[in-house]
């Protein structure tokens, strides 16, 4: 089955020859997709001889490039958090709202009520607000389960909805997120708890993929975090990390040493932190809405491109610290707030994240071969991506080679029914 898009006003492969700042773009641009793969790329005059009635999208005046990649949430979670938001614009801060019994365990204590049926009901109206605004491939964490149980049923309900589509989800175990209420005034037994019976169990589910661990002041210090990410990677977990998030721990070292595929966050990083992963070849995956939502500075973003690190961006969306769906607002705060390049955002929310997500090889970029993830959105400039912002410019979203989004075509949830049917 084949399916072109033709005379884009812009076209971005978003191939990794582009580098950042200086975006390949191709005027008047098409894409020939076949069946769920890129089969040809080029300017629109130059498409290769297709048979009339061949299914086309006309994306005139438009701009076309590949799905984004969210590659950092917690978009599985019950309840909300609007209690907390309100105490923080009082004074509060998230640390103290945590010591108070709110926090991530406020969310756990909704979590563990939860079946797996109204998990996936709650989750599935975020993946469709991400699919339009464009986001194709996302990471989503277990974290608020906490116990073998539920973080099992959550790691289930990652994998459940990867399996219904469109969007595609990479699950990855965060049940070092923080030490649950029982192990209160006990916090040595539960990291023993994750390593000898939750990271093997899980390993053995193969419901994950990824292991993360939220390193922080008064969550996992520095070597609890080494020996729990260790004890993941001799398991066959790939690694992530919050790292370096509300106080400058180290974490961006400790990625950088286990090899971590991303270190996250990294609001406090110091300059060794950022040699450490300079050198490793680390993904640096910031996430500007969470430092927007909680009124604290930004991560250096500026000092990590110049020093030629793979950054990527994420929404880290969490009914905490970042509840949006909306990817592009936050490129919008990648420009405004930390300096970022359209160019460079734009990469940072493709290609490294896939990049982040260990997936470069097969989504990222529009290149022949690679799966079919693309999207047109309703603008002739790709800056105005992030120029004219807050509002959804995605007209339509492809996933593996099929129209799945189509704004205008009705509510999410129609689109969701008719893309299954
Ligand atoms: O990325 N840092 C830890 N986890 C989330 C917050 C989760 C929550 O507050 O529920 C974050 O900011
Ligand atoms: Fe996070």
């Amino acid at each position: 089955m084949l399916l072109l898009i033709r005379k884009a006003a812009q076209l971005l492969s978003m191939s990794p020859a582009g580098a950042a700042a200086a975006l390949t773009i191709i005027e008047n641009g098409a894409v020939l997709v076949n069946d769920d793969r890129i089969e040809w790329i080029g300017r629109s005059d130059q498409i290769p001889p297709l048979s009339p009635d061949v299914q086309s999208i006309d994306a005139s005046g438009q701009v076309v490039l590949p799905g984004f990649v969210d590659s950092h949430t917690h978009l599985l979670f019950a309840g909300s958090r609007e209690d907390e938001f309100e105490q923080r614009l009082r004074g509060l801060t998230y640390q103290e709202i945590a010591a108070r019994g709110g926090g991530i365990n406020a969310t756990v204590r909704r979590v563990r009520q939860a079946s797996k049926q109204e998990l996936k009901e709650l989750a599935r109206p975020r993946l469709d607000r991400l699919l339009s605004f464009g986001v194709t491939t996302v990471e989503v964490k277990s974290g608020y389960g906490l116990s073998l149980t539920d973080e099992l049923k959550c790691l289930e309900v990652i994998v459940e909805l990867n399996a219904e589509g469109p969007v595609e989800l990479v699950p990855t175990f965060l049940g070092a997120h923080a030490i649950p209420p029982e192990f209160a005034s006990d916090r040595s037994s539960y990291i023993r708890l994750l390593i000898d019976e939750m990271l093997p169990e899980i390993a053995r589910s193969r419901l994950a993929e990824f292991c993360d661990v939220f390193c922080e002041k008064d969550v996992f210090s520095l070597k609890e975090s080494e020996s729990i990410l260790k004890r993941a990677r001799d398991l066959g977990f790939r690694l992530k990390l919050h790292a370096d998030e509300l106080s400058p721990l180290g974490g961006a070292e400790l990625a950088a040493r286990l090899g971590a595929v991303s270190a996250d966050h990294l609001l406090c990083i110091t300059d060794a932190g950022i040699e450490a992963l300079a050198s490793s070849g680390t993904v640096g995956t910031l996430l500007p809405g969470t430092a927007f939502f909680l009124g604290l500075p930004y991560a250096p973003a500026r000092r990590l491109l110049d020093r030629g690190l793979t950054v990527a961006l994420a929404t880290d969306c969490n009914p905490g610290t970042c509840p949006t769906e909306n990817f592009p607002l936050v490129g919008t705060m990648a420009c405004t707030q930390m300096d970022m390049l359209p160019a460079e955002v734009l990469t940072a929310m493709t290609y490294n994240g896939a990049r982040a997500v260990d997936r470069a090889e097969r989504i990222g970029s529009l290149e022949v071969g690679k799966q079919a993830d693309l999207i047109v959105c309703d603008v002739p400039d790709y800056r105005q991506l992030f120029y004219h912002f807050g509002i959804n410019h995605v007209r339509q979203v492809i996933k593996r080679g099929r129209l799945v989004y189509q704004a205008d075509a009705g509510t999410a949830a129609g689109i969701r029914g008719s893309a299954a049917g």
